[in-house]
């Protein structure tokens, strides 16, 4: 969990690759849906434009078949849940599947060095790894490292929209991190996320290390 820009998407990928476990990002799915032409990701689409969350049904539906689906060791859940509804929705999947949860990693960073970090974003669109102009270059120039194709900026990346998501994030996902704080059943690990990445991939390592899973 954390803030747009927070470094979540950064993180999980790196994370997933050194613990062997697979990652589901819930913007990831939302965009790789709207690129299919569907119904459903024309009106995913809106919201995500708009900086606004997705009703809490639809994405219910949409992240228990990819959770179902996926039959890894681990799973890394990234964007999901996000509000207080589709957290009690995954807490009674998980019951169901006799799989409970056993962190939440929430990664804090500064609204303005979140501006500055999403409307720097670049990403492969073949293989969704992430740069930014300024704190992660390509070692070509808009080229991504490993697929060589030309990079992308997301359309929800511009600074009033990430205003926006900020908005959204303070109001709808901050209580999230409250129930889990409540209902004491995952770990919750604090995270500041200011520093440069490796650095807080290290303490993430850190802490998921020292869960002993
Ligand atoms: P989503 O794709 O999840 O976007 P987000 O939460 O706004 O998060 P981002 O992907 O923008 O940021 P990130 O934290 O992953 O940062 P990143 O690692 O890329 O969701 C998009 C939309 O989908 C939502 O607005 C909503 O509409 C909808 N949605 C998704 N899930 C939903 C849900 N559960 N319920 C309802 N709606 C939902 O890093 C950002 C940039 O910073 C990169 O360029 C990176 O290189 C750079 N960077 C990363 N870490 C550092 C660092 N430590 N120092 C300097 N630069 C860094």
């Amino acid at each position: 969990m954390g803030p747009p820009g927070a470094g979540k998407g950064t993180q999980a990928k790196r994370l997933a690759e050194r613990f062997g476990m697979a990652h589901l990002s819930s913007g990831d799915i939302f965009r790789a849906e709207e690129a299919s032409g569907s119904d459903l990701g024309a009106k995913l689409a809106e919201y995500m434009e708009a900086g606004q969350l997705v009703p809490d049904d639809i994405v219910v539906e949409v992240m228990a078949r990819a959770i179902a689906g996926c039959d890894a060791p681990g799973l890394l859940l990234d964007g999901f849940p996000r509000t207080v509804p589709q957290a009690e929705a995954l807490d009674a999947q998980l019951d169901r599947a006799g799989t409970p949860l056993d962190a939440v990693a929430v990664i804090g960073a500064d609204d303005e060095a979140i501006v500055e970090r999403i409307t720097g974003r670049r990403s492969c669109p073949q293989c969704g790894r992430i740069y930014h102009v300024k704190f992660l270059l390509p070692e070509n120039d808009e080229l991504c490292d490993d697929c060589r194709v030309g990079l992308v900026q997301r359309d929800d990346d511009t600074e009033a929209v990430v205003r926006q998501r900020l908005e959204a994030y303070y109001e709808q996902t901050e209580p999230v991190i409250a129930y889990y704080h409540r209902r004491d059943r995952a770990k919750v690990l604090e995270i500041d996320g200011n520093g440069p990445p490796d650095e807080v991939t290290a303490a993430l390592a850190d802490a998921v290390t020292a869960l002993g899973r």
